[in-house]
């Protein structure tokens, strides 16, 4: 599929390990190429949620264990994190993970209709030059998609460890009317990601972004 989106990653030089390939020969079992899949499923789970960028997966994995009447639809695209949680999966048995593993935008943009409860985005690249702003993942144009695919009091939650892309972030959410601001998350208190481990030793603040679909 040609992507008519910048691309908002970077192609990480990580290296993957052996285990971590080894773990996506499984991938299949859990792929989702279309939300149609997702929906068979929605009967046998209480909230369909989507966390956008899960990097090496520590969130979507702890959420998945403690809540498994929930279903987690994980979207990535970097092939050691995807390997990293297809592990995890296996290792903690868990039944309640799918993932997508292209530009999550082109996935939604196919969604004509709500299908999520909530829709979690943590650190998301943060493109802190000037020239390469129009790289981020998050804008008004994007906040509209998510309100799209979203069901009626749906929960979107948003962080970054960047003071100048909290700025862009809240002057998007101004952008758009349709989402009200709640003043705190029960994800403000979630486990810290690799990502926000490392923006607190570096000493950088998180800017949490809770909001709710009107
Ligand atoms: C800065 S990392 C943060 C990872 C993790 N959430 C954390 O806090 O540790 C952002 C992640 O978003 C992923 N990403 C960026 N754009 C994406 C897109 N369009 N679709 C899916 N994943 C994307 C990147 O591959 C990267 O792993």
């Amino acid at each position: 599929m040609r992507n008519k989106f910048l691309p908002s990653f970077v192609q990480r030089k990580g290296r993957i390990t052996k285990s971590q390939e080894d773990n996506l020969n499984f991938l299949h079992k859990y792929h989702v190429t279309s939300h149609a899949q997702i929906l068979l499923e929605k009967n046998n789970f209480k909230r369909i949620i989507l966390e956008i960028g899960f990097g090496n997966g520590e969130n979507l994995i702890n959420l998945a264990k403690e809540n498994p009447q929930n279903l987690y639809i994980g979207s990535e695209v970097y092939m050691a994190g995807i390997g990293q949680v297809l592990g995890a999966i296996n290792d903690n048995e868990l039944a309640n993970i799918r993932l997508v593993t292209g530009d999550i935008r082109l996935f939604i943009e196919e969604i004509n209709e709500s299908i999520f409860d909530e829709v979690l985005i943590i650190c998301p690249d943060p493109w802190p030059k000037l020239k390469h702003h129009k790289r981020r993942m998050i804008n008004s144009e994007f906040l509209d998609s998510i309100y799209k695919v979203l069901h009626s009091d749906g929960h979107l939650f948003m962080s970054t460890d960047w003071e100048n892309y909290a700025e862009s972030i809240d002057e998007s959410i101004g952008q758009n009317l349709d989402f009200k601001v709640l003043s705190s998350s029960p994800y403000e208190n979630i486990m810290l990601t690799k990502f926000q481990q490392r923006a607190v030793e570096e000493g950088r603040k998180i800017y949490p972004f809770s909001l709710k679909k009107i």
